[in-house]
């Protein structure tokens, strides 16, 4: 297994480029499927996740190929409608499949996804939409299996928001007959970015942007090609990385406007923003303010934001709060940014940070995909040499980071296990 060693300490600046969201893109690999044909998707990093999510398509029988950035799904000679446990097991986001299966081919099986280091992540929501737009589910020897003859639009009442559970069943709805109301739905630009790519390709949806969605059933949908958005989470980490380090940087290729909150927090925390077009510059103040934090559906904090911000505030002068409302705990960060020398307890879903004036390197272990980025912000932070194992969780979600992280000055380097 991959390790990252960091030397922290190092001023960083210069400009560095955000890559595709693997968030917007992972849904839209499945959404493909709902048309026979070859869609094209550009701006696509390298990140296992995507190679995932290509190897799941395969196995249904898709033809996938990926060069230089571009994605070629090909769904023409679809005939396996299963996900199985090697491969949902391996990633969560497998689940995307069963909405366009179900849609297209009227049955998906899809391995019951188990729990992960952030919690244990149910899927009653995904089910509860599919059910309710007609689908019959059966549930045995861990696998889920939905049918159903013909989807029938209905209306849908999350009883909380669900990312997931939304874009699951705004794919199953396209193609129902009739009208389909989508009420408490996420508003996630990655959802907005799935909805656009579903009306290219001829669905009738309205509605994005808010928790209302409205769905009016199409009996065709053809393939596209489209640009992908940009990755917001991957583009705060690297306003983070800045602020920590004490360093002016620019993020390029980037949506500020998907990252209202973040920018908020880090203005209160005593940095300067510069707002352009697609970058955002960051120029760190003389000391880091404390600010308290609660995670929220968009467009508040995001959760995947979380690791990463309690990482800067480990070095404020004064104490901090973070409530974490989507994964309730989802800390595991926490014990491996303690080994560090930072002061963070945790009580109940809020971890309790109290700055301390440095950070010392340490050996580490990446324990998910957000908490890994969080140490290798630290490491970046504190002085000497931080060991960062398991990385291959970073791996899943960030294109090149030590490339990029380098590019601009950092101290970083890739250990083949
Ligand atoms: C997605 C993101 C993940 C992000 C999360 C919240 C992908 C691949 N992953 O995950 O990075 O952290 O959104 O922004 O895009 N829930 C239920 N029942 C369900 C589904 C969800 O109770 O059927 C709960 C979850 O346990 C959690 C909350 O709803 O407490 C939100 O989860 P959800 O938005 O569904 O997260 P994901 O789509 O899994």
């Amino acid at each position: 297994m991959d390790k990252f060693i960091i030397t922290g300490g190092k001023k960083l600046s210069g400009t560095i480029n955000v890559s595709g969201s693997k968030n917007a893109i992972l849904p839209i690999m499945t959404a493909t499927l709902l048309a026979k044909g070859k869609s094209v998707l550009h701006n696509v990093p390298f990140l296992n996740d995507i190679k995932m999510m290509a190897h799941v398509l395969r196995v249904i029988g898709a033809r996938v190929n990926y060069n230089d950035n571009t994605l070629e799904i090909d769904s023409s000679h679809c005939s396996f409608f299963e996900a199985p446990y090697e491969l949902v097991s391996k990633m969560r986001a497998s689940i995307y499949v069963m909405g366009p299966l179900l849609a297209r081919f009227g049955e998906a099986k899809v391995s019951f996804p188990g729990g992960c280091a952030i919690g244990t992540r149910p899927v009653d929501l995904h089910l509860m939409a599919m059910e309710q737009l007609g689908a019959k589910i059966d549930i045995s020897h861990g696998y889920i299996l939905a049918k159903c003859s013909k989807l029938k639009g209905n209306k849908i009442n999350f009883p909380k928001v669900s990312v997931g559970a939304t874009a699951n069943a705004i794919m199953t709805a396209v193609t129902a007959q009739g009208k389909t109301d989508i009420l408490h739905a996420a508003c996630e630009p990655e959802i907005t970015s799935l909805i656009e790519f579903l009306n290219k390709m001829g669905a009738k949806i309205e509605g994005e942007n808010t928790d209302h969605l409205i769905i009016n059933g199409v009996t065709r949908l053809e393939p596209v090609t489209a640009d992908m958005i940009p990755d917001r989470i991957e583009a705060g980490t690297f306003l983070i990385a800045g602020a920590l380090s004490g360093s002016e940087i620019s993020v390029s290729h980037c949506k500020p406007e998907h990252l209202t909150a973040l920018i908020q927090k880090l203005r209160e925390s005593g940095c300067t923003l510069n707002i352009e077009k697609d970058s955002i510059t960051i120029r760190p103040g003389k000391e880091i303010l404390p600010v308290d934090i609660i995670t929220e559906p968009y467009p508040k904090f995001p959760t995947d934001l979380q690791a990463q911000f309690l990482t800067l505030m480990t070095l404020a002068k004064g104490q901090s709060h973070i409530r974490e409302t989507i994964f309730p705990d989802r800390f595991m960060h926490v014990a491996e940014l303690n080994r560090l020398d930072a002061d963070i307890k945790v009580e109940g879903n809020t971890a309790i940070i109290s700055g301390v004036d440095k950070l010392s390197g340490a050996q580490v272990m990446a324990t998910d995909l957000r908490a890994s980025a969080a140490l290798v912000l630290a490491g970046l932070a504190a002085q000497g040499k931080t060991t960062i194992s398991r990385i291959y969780h970073i791996d899943r979600g960030y294109e090149r980071i030590e490339q990029k992280l380098s590019a601009i000055g950092a101290d970083i380097q890739r250990i083949q296990g």
